[in-house]
């Protein structure tokens, strides 16, 4: 097979760049190792900044989003039982898009595929070759068959276990992370979300946060040990302790109902330099991960799809290769920005195993002074809805 850029990936950062591609007569191809309805059954963070919600109306992936999406103009904090909200709306004139990942992801596969996209599932043993030279290529099994992609460019969109990040040499690669010392227990209710924003809660007890996915679908997580085990949370369980770390007037409002996910994830801070070798380019969860406490995975993923479809378009319109040579610094600049609003928040929210009272006033006080100073909420909300590009 032949293509301008071959994809590696079908997650949301893979698709949506084929699409934006597609839109400018720029050919791809995208290897996906599991197959759709796998990639569709991952449940993931829900709150999209403004960039990407620009991103898909281009690729033409909007209407869905925009009728069935709800436009969030602030969020709410608390502290034992202390709540304030801060205002996006008012202090940066954006609002953030309320719209599940997995949705993201289903609209741009309807999409790829209403354009006769080509999306190769179920490919196996995907190997990069050659990818510092003028002519790189792909190679991968599919049924039990060799297959080969020649292209001009590769899209690494596979993720963090995924082939791309490892293809660049270990001598080229850096790579710097930070493992936090729990998890979040997320769970999904068909039940009406607690509040019609979400809450972040910092207890005594540990980080909650109330989300949601629609009117009678609620999205809730709570922080837990690492080792521990979905298994071991009776649904009676978790609504008790969620109830215990959120406000007292918030809980008695909760629904309960019975859950119908339940899963544990880790939290982590990592990001790899440089995002680009030869004619490999990495995007998204492939090059960085953050913790989920701000919702910046997939966000910070579309600001990479950004800065690489712009270069690859001026790339292939006008013959420039200065967004293709500095597509690296670009993207880690904004990546850089997203790691440290993630983990200043995860920091700011969670109770850590080895913290101290000492340390527990230094987080209500920063909290006590976000609630009253407009700077600081400034600074905050910005972050939230998303850095320009
Ligand atoms: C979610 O709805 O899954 C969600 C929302 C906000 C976050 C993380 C996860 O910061």
């Amino acid at each position: 097979m032949k293509t301008q850029v071959a994809i590696i990936g079908g997650g949301p950062s893979g698709l949506l760049l084929s699409q934006l591609l597609y839109t400018q007569g720029i050919d791809s191809i995208v290897l996906e190792r599991k197959t759709k309805d796998y990639v569709l059954g991952r449940i993931r963070a829900g709150v999209l900044e403004q960039g990407l919600v620009q991103m898909m109306e281009e690729a033409g992936c909007a209407d869905r989003m925009k009728a069935e999406g709800f436009p969030h103009d602030g969020t709410e904090i608390s502290y034992g039982d202390e709540i304030f909200r801060i205002d996006f709306a008012e202090l940066t004139g954006t609002p953030v898009m309320v719209y599940g990942q997995t949705e993201v992801t289903r609209d741009l596969y309807e999409a790829r595929e209403k354009s006769g996209g080509q999306i190769e599932c179920n490919v196996e043993d995907v190997v990069i070759h050659d990818a510092k030279s003028d002519a790189p290529f792909v190679t991968f099994t599919q049924d039990g068959q060799e297959r080969r992609i020649d292209c001009d460019y590769i899209a690494g969109c596979d993720g963090f276990h995924g082939v791309s990040r490892k293809t660049i040499p270990e001598t080229v690669r850096k790579e710097y992370e930070k493992v936090y010392p729990f998890g979040w227990l997320g769970v999904l209710s068909e039940t009406p979300p607690v509040n019609h924003e979400l809450i972040y809660a910092n207890s005594d007890r540990g980080f909650a946060l109330c989300s949601m996915r629609n009117e009678n679908l609620s999205r809730y997580y709570i922080q837990c040990p690492i080792s521990d085990d979905p298994n071991n949370w009776s649904d009676e369980a978790f609504w008790e302790e969620l109830k215990r770390r959120i406000p007292s007037d918030v809980a008695a409002k909760l629904v309960t109902g019975p859950l119908i996910e339940k899963s544990i994830a880790p939290l982590r801070s990592f990001v790899c330099e440089p995002m680009q070798y030869g004619r490999l380019f990495l995007c998204g969860d492939a090059a960085h991960i953050v913790p989920p406490t701000g919702a910046k995975g997939l966000n910070t993923a579309a600001s990479d799809v950004y800065y690489l479809y712009h270069a690859l378009t001026a790339f292939y319109k006008s013959g420039s290769s200065d967004g293709i040579e500095g597509y690296s610094a670009k993207a880690l600049a904004r990546v850089w920005k997203a790691e440290r609003f993630s983990w200043w928040f995860s920091s700011l929210m969670h109770q850590y195993p080895d913290q101290t009272v000492f340390d527990h006033k230094m987080q209500i006080a920063e909290l006590e002074f976000l609630r009253s100073n407009r700077a600081a909420q400034k600074a905050m909300a910005e972050n939230y809805v998303g850095l320009p590009y």
